[in-house]
């Protein structure tokens, strides 16, 4: 499963980038309103930082705007994924951009009907909001592993992008149902790799090791 991170932190993005374990980013306006900086100017940044699919989301609803907007974010780097919202009019320019080899992610997705049709369209992901989902008493896991069976039965080349993603139970239940993809704020990124007994196992070993006098070089 590939791991996208959910802000438009430069130096989070950079510090988790360093691990290389990061595949690529997510943004949307929430996050660049909390960055405090140019929309355009954040996105060529992270696109620096990051290799992978760094998705910047077009603000218009309606889809010759779309269209207009997402060639100018498309101009920024080859890594930029035009993010829609699934509306007839996102779908309507996620088909243009898809046919025309452009990476599209398609958000605010909270059914699985609304992800067939996204994948009709030719999404090279979908973005299914497992938190929102849960918020108002939805079971946003059983969302992800519906779509994974419908996108299985018809080889649906569609990448499964698990967002909203508040804990590390989504994260492993979404590796355990098969997402290709989950995008997560940092700090549960960095949860991920903690456990207490791996502490004070380190902190134990320590202890001995020091006892024995010696060192490594
Ligand atoms: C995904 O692309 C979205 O930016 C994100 O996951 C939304 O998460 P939230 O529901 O925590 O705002």
């Amino acid at each position: 499963m590939k791991f996208f991170v959910d802000t438009a932190d430069t130096k989070e993005i950079a510090d988790l980038a360093a691990t290389g374990l990061l595949d690529g980013v997510t943004t949307n306006p929430t996050l660049i309103h909390k960055s405090g900086r140019k929309f355009l100017e954040v996105v060529e940044e992270i696109c620096s930082i990051v290799p992978g699919p760094v998705s910047a989301e077009v603000v218009a609803l309606d889809h010759e705007e779309m269209m207009r907007e997402a060639a100018i974010l498309r101009k920024i780097a080859d890594n930029v994924a035009i993010k829609v919202p699934l509306t007839v009019d996102g779908l309507k320019t996620c088909k243009k951009l898809s046919d025309e080899g452009v990476m599209v992610n398609v958000t605010l997705c909270f059914s699985a009907n609304q992800a067939l049709l996204a994948a009709k369209a030719g999404a090279t992901f979908i973005s299914p909001f497992v938190g929102r989902h849960d918020d108002i008493g939805f079971d946003g896991m059983q969302l992800i592993a519906d779509i994974r069976q419908i996108y299985d039965n018809y080889d649906f080349g569609t990448e499964i992008l698990v967002a909203s993603v508040r804990h590390p139970i989504h994260v492993l239940e979404s590796a355990k149902i098969g997402a290709d993809v989950m995008t997560a704020p940092p700090a549960v990124i960095r949860s991920l790799f903690k456990h207490p007994l791996t502490d004070k196992g380190i902190e134990g070993f320590l202890a001995d090791w020091a006892k024995t006098g010696q060192s490594i070089g």
